[in-house]
């Protein structure tokens, strides 16, 4: 897949009164891992949203290699196709689970797709392997821990095969170990040259897969969009846009976060 997977122009985006997004321009390559910074409340997840065609820009234009995303179009034509290359991955993965069992969960997309039921069967079962969650396979999904919930979460949106993964807050709630599972699985889609926009404040997670980041402020707009290298280096940036705090400082071109916690130590010289 080449080309221009994304295109918004002038984009904005509100709940009744409240504004969540003001004038949202950008352009989206395929095969770029983009990162979507700001701070609580900034209107990451809205602008993901849209990006879903979950919700519908309120002003301004959205295209999807070339077509307009509205709700006109994607109920008249673009829809299937849409669905199917475009995987969006909750915040919450409970929002995502509704099946009995994980098996089936990962395997609703495909057997929604035209190819055999067998082979759709086969792919669940290689997935849910190459994923390392093949043992919850008989397990119903509201049983399971937080992070295991995550990895079926991700299992049943990449079982559909998407050229373009949006992630929410990724990170968010996972363990030490299961991080390490996502920042693999994440190295190896940005290998297969999928398009990934995650929305996060995790900083590691944007220095170590993202190409390119766009910095949403607290007034809603695009404050920033460029290389991660760029963005991660420009301190008053980030600290305007409320995305570190004042405890930060930097070593050369790393920026290092002190924490609060009983472990905030740090043995380098500023
Ligand atoms: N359902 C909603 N109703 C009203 N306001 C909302 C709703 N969802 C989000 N907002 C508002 O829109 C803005 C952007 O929210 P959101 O996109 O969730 O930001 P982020 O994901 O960056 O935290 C916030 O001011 C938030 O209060
Ligand atoms: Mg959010």
């Amino acid at each position: 897949m080449a080309g221009q997977v994304y295109k918004l122009e002038g984009v904005g985006y509100s709940y009744g009164t409240y504004s969540a997004l003001k004038n949202i321009s950008f352009t989206v390559n395929a095969g770029e891992s983009l990162a979507i910074l700001g701070a609580n409340g900034s209107g990451k997840s809205s602008l993901l949203k849209i990006l879903d065609g979950l919700q519908f820009a309120s002003v301004g234009r959205v295209e999807f290699f070339g077509e307009r995303i509205t709700e006109e179009t994607l109920k008249h034509g673009l829809l299937r196709c849409f669905r199917e290359r475009v995987g969006f991955v909750f915040p919450e993965p409970d929002v995502q689970l509704f099946c009995p069992t994980v098996f089936e969960e990962v395997a609703f997309g495909p057997l929604q797709l035209d190819i055999p039921a067998a082979e759709a069967r086969k792919r669940v079962a290689d997935l849910l392997e190459m994923l390392g969650i093949s043992a919850l396979k008989e397990r119903a999904p509201h049983t399971l821990s937080s992070g295991e919930k995550k990895k079926v979460a991700i299992a049943s949106v990449l079982a559909v095969n998407p050229d373009v993964l949006l992630l929410d807050e990724p990170t968010n709630g996972l363990d030490p170990r299961t991080q390490v599972w996502l920042f693999e699985l994440l190295g190896s889609l940005k290998a297969l040259k999928k398009t990934v926009i995650m929305a996060t404040h995790d900083l590691s997670l944007v220095q170590d897969f993202a190409d390119r980041a766009i910095v949403l402020d607290e007034s809603h707009t695009a404050a920033a969009d460029g290389s991660c290298a760029a963005i991660l280096r420009d301190k008053d940036l980030l600290l305007r846009a409320n995305i570190i705090h004042e405890h930060t400082h930097r070593h050369g071109d790393v920026i290092h976060i002190h924490s609060h916690g009983p472990f905030a130590t740090h043995d380098e010289h500023e």
